[in-house]
């Protein structure tokens, strides 16, 4: 059985006080979301010690959105994945479309970065898709078995055991425009099947988790595919209300 996970990406969204409030939106509607559903959140960097304090270690995981390519040293505005896992966090979001985009972030970044997040115990959440045009000339496939091949087929099976995946087709995220859930089952199927060519029954195991404007209304047409296990939530997590009702969205 493979965990069932729900992950808010808050991106550079809310003040401490704002994030502050969102936290305790949530808990304060744990006891509506299943057992077996597991709830992440990932604020901003600033945001991530008070968070920390707030959950206590509890049923919510804490994620950071990136960690720097480097173990420590002269790197300014970096954190490092050293620093992260001492707030203490559990999870690092790597790869999202917007760091690769704005910051440059290659798949050569991309693997030294989830190695030194894995060596800190950190999860790594690991984010692939396609651009508008690469699905309009049909090389969605393509595209996300390079990103695929570069950097998760390079860690041994010990690590890629621990990582999750996070297919984000990029002409849907924050766009309102959601992959219909036929598409991201076949994608997802796509991925677990490309992922099983190297790392053979691991692949079973690792949730992949579908983003691009997910929402109340939308998230239990998707998580009914059997391929996906969950979802990486953008907009719809700055609201407890809304995350609470994409958690309880698992059928
Ligand atoms: P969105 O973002 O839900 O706002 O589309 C998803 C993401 O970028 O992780």
């Amino acid at each position: 059985m493979r965990q069932k996970i729900v992950a808010g990406n808050w991106k550079m969204n809310t003040s401490i006080a704002q994030g502050k409030e969102l936290v305790h939106g949530i808990l304060d509607r744990m006891a509506e979301v299943p057992q077996d559903v597991k709830l992440i959140v990932a604020p901003p960097f600033t945001h991530l010690y008070p968070a920390a304090a707030a959950l206590e270690g509890g049923a919510v995981g804490l994620a950071a959105q990136n960690c720097a390519n480097h173990e420590s040293g002269a790197y300014t505005g970096e954190v490092s994945a050293a620093m992260i896992e001492s707030v203490p966090c559990q999870y690092v979001i790597l790869g999202h479309s917007e760091r690769r985009e704005y910051y440059g972030e290659t798949d050569e970044t991309l693997l030294s970065k989830i190695k030194l997040a894995l060596s800190h115990h950190l999860i790594p959440i690991f984010c692939i898709g396609e651009v508008l045009e690469e699905r309009e000339s049909n090389m969605h496939f393509q595209v996300v078995s390079s990103q695929l091949r570069e950097v998760l087929c390079n860690l041994s099976p010990d690590d890629f055991a621990k990582v999750i995946v996070a297919y984000e087709p990029v002409w849907a995220i924050g766009t309102g425009k959601t992959a219909t859930s036929e598409q991201a089952q076949e994608m997802h199927a796509f991925i677990r099947s490309f992922l099983a060519e190297t790392f053979r029954e691991l692949a079973e195991n690792t949730p992949i988790l579908y983003g691009g404007s997910c929402k109340p209304s939308n998230a239990a047409e998707l998580f009914a595919q059997p391929d996906v296990d969950g979802g990486l939530i953008g907009g719809a997590s700055l609201k407890a209300e809304d995350f609470i009702a994409i958690a309880k969205a698992f059928i």
